[in-house]
């Protein structure tokens, strides 16, 4: 049914007009980010509204949150300034609502003289609906090409708005694949019926266009498109499996895959083939986050499944790791499991764990009655059948500070005396970034499934760092337990996007807890990439300083530093112009700021630039680790007490380290590169 009406509507896209190089006036306001309508002539009811984060479907914006809605009862005219028409000749834009054909339209017009010379209305959805999910259409001007023309989007209807977003004139050849690719995601029609293979073989035609240089060297990303949060993070058939959210199809957040990668080693990543697609009634907007298990011989992915009518938890399984089947009884916890006061809209996220003859989840809950959100277990002995076994804890109005709204992405590990839940709550208030990352020490009580002996006080962030969301942890064989997380945040420009991807893991973390502190270094698988060791000493110095023998932006550097008063550090990514990151200590703490690394893709005021945490000297000293890849540096400072993550985007020529200090200070640093 979808099928169909999404092939007529292609069709109709792609022959639609068929009518005429030069530049053409390019200003910066077509996808309406500037969160207003400047350069746009508007009359009537037209206004830039954000749309909320996972409304329906395939409803996503092309970038950033903001489009334009007319009023549904109010009428008017949003009006472009002229330009020329360019490159292959073709205009691109999403459309939304337009049910009223006649009156909600886009049309493209002469400037001189007026003339309509192409229109386009909205198609009716699978259902024989009009919605709010965004489709793409192409309209082909080649026919005016060098002519100077408008775009008008008309709203002449009492009854009915138009949505619009992300115009893209003087498309090139590229750019201009790209958005029919996209005409086909959004219809769930993709390159193949299959959705997962759909998205295997748009990755297989796509990712060698990415330039390899312009790649992490040790960090793993999505082979094209958008990532985000590190899913069914485990161990299965001797290899360590890392899957994640993805988006093959753009440098956005989109329909929800599983992109999956193994490794020997954590260092370094093959690429599997896409493990799961949004190609099921119940998971239509996305495969979204979960975990995964070995039960039985088999591997299983436990993740939410995201559609119109809520968030389900489904499972899919394996006997090779690399092909998964949805289970036919999807969903195994749905509306019917939920305790009192849950909201069906937002519970997601399970992270799968086993203990004491039980196989357990922990998902992420909201209320009903009110806007905060709860942890809640639930346990099986079959897998299929799942039974409620209690709120292992739950935010208030107090807790908002450090709880957020939403807590996203759970995950519950064990230590001797201690267990600690790993969270990322949305919507901190306060907070440098918009969500935050946390842990909360306590004791479960598996028997009512509450997280016991839980003091808000004692809560404390994981990475004081810009870029670490979403953490995820698994048991390696050897006992130890490894944590990665999702080296971005929401809210902001993905850096490296214009290379055609976007998103990053962190690099692994081995975790150990002391004295109700989690302390994490980076896997010691790292030491075998580890090349060309060098190192350095400056004695007393006073100013910024360099040496030529440590350079590199691809590093796994160690330095220690006795600081007296005053601030004594590091920079990092240094072209000695003043683009650099600089890490320093000052009175107990150990501070990090960005400068002119990120423009464009972070706000440039302090709080998105500077961060700091509390670090304790070891010996009288600053001992510092600090991996840099390209566009990210983790800092773990005092032996892993603290870790601070930020991504930028340096320039090639940013290669320099350098130390100074406000009074006479002596560094010792080492350092080797990763290859
Ligand atoms: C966290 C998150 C999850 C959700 C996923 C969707 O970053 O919002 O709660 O499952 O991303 O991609």
């Amino acid at each position: 049914m979808m099928r169909r009406y999404g092939l007529c509507a292609l069709v109709t896209m792609l022959t639609l007009v068929t009518v005429g190089c030069e530049r053409t006036l390019v200003f910066s306001n077509w996808g309406f980010e500037e969160g207003n309508l400047n350069s746009w002539i508007t009359e009537g009811a037209f206004n830039v509204s954000q749309a909320t984060r996972y409304a329906p479907y395939r409803y996503y914006m092309q970038e950033g949150n903001n489009h334009v809605t007319s009023s549904i009862e109010g009428t008017g005219f949003l009006r472009s300034p002229s330009f020329i028409v360019a490159e292959t000749g073709h205009i691109s834009l999403l459309i939304g609502a337009a049910s009223s054909p006649n009156d909600t339209y886009v049309s493209f017009h002469r400037s001189r003289s007026h003339e309509e010379i192409a229109r386009i209305t909205n198609i009716e959805n699978a259902d024989g609906q009009y919605d709010e999910n965004y489709l793409r259409y192409i309209v082909d001007l080649s026919e005016y090409l060098n002519t100077l023309i408008y775009i008008k989007v008309v709203d002449e209807s009492t009854i009915a708005r138009i949505n619009v977003d992300d115009f893209r004139v003087a498309m090139t050849t590229d750019q201009l694949h790209q958005s029919e690719t996209d005409i086909l995601v959004r219809l769930g029609l993709t390159l193949d019926p299959d959705m997962r293979k759909a998205a295997d073989t748009y990755i297989r035609q796509n990712a060698f266009r990415i330039d390899a240089n312009k790649r992490f060297r040790f960090h793993l990303t999505g082979e094209t498109g958008w990532i985000n949060d590190p899913n069914g993070f485990s161990f299965y058939h001797d290899e360590i499996n890392l899957f994640y959210q993805h988006n093959p199809y753009a440098t956005i957040w989109g329909p929800m895959h599983w992109g999956h990668a193994t490794s020997p080693d954590f260092v370094h990543w093959e690429y599997q083939d896409v493990a799961l697609a949004p190609d099921r009634p119940y998971d239509t907007v996305g495969a979204f986050s979960g975990s995964a298990i070995e039960w039985n011989g088999k591997y299983y992915l436990i993740y939410t499944g995201a559609s119109t009518e809520g968030q389900v938890q489904c499972m899919a399984i394996s006997d090779d790791g690399v092909r998964f089947e949805k289970y036919g009884g999807n969903p195994i916890i749905d509306s019917a499991d939920l305790p009192a006061d849950t909201s069906i809209a937002d519970f997601r996220d399970p992270k799968i764990f086993t203990r004491d003859g039980w196989v357990y989840m922990i998902i992420a809950a909201r209320n009903i009655s009110n806007q905060y959100s709860k942890l809640l277990l639930y346990k099986t002995q079959n897998m299929t059948h799942w039974q409620y076994a209690g709120r292992v804890l739950a935010n208030n109005a107090s807790l908002t500070e450090v709880m957020g709204v939403m807590m996203e992405c759970p995950d519950l590990i064990s230590f001797e005396d201690e267990d600690v839940i790993l969270v990322s709550p949305q919507s901190v208030t306060n907070h440098r970034n918009a969500d935050g990352n946390i842990y909360i020490s306590g004791n479960m009580n598996w028997a009512t499934g509450q997280l016991e002996n839980f003091n808000p006080s004692s809560i404390k962030e994981i990475d004081h760092g810009f870029d670490f969301y979403a953490a995820q942890t698994m048991e390696h064989p050897d006992g130890r337990l490894i944590m990665v997380a999702w080296m971005a945040g929401w809210s902001r420009r993905p850096i490296t996007s214009e290379f055609g991807y976007a998103g990053a893991m962190t690099f692994p973390r081995s975790l150990t807890y002391q004295d109700g502190h989690l302390y994490q270094l980076p896997v010691e698988e790292l030491m075998n990439y580890r090349r060309n060791y060098r190192g350095v000493t400056f004695k007393g110095i006073t100013e910024q300083t360099y040496d030529e023998s440590i350079k590199g932006n691809v590093v796994d550097i160690e330095a220690t530093f006795a600081p007296s008063s005053g601030k004594s550090g590091l920079t990092f990514f240094d072209d000695k112009q003043g683009h650099r990151v600089v890490v320093y200590y000052e009175e107990g703490r150990l501070y990090l700021e960005r400068f002119g690394i990120t423009d464009g893709y972070y706000p440039s005021d302090d709080k998105n630039n500077r961060a700091s945490m509390a670090i304790p000297l070891v010996e009288g000293k600053v001992v510092l680790r600090v991996l840099l890849d390209k566009y990210s540096i983790e800092i773990f400072a005092a032996n892993g007490y603290g870790a601070m993550t930020a991504t930028g985007m340096p320039s090639e020529t940013q290669m320099y380290i350098g130390a100074f200090a406000d009074q006479p200070t002596d560094f010792d640093i080492s350092m080797s590169d990763i290859i």
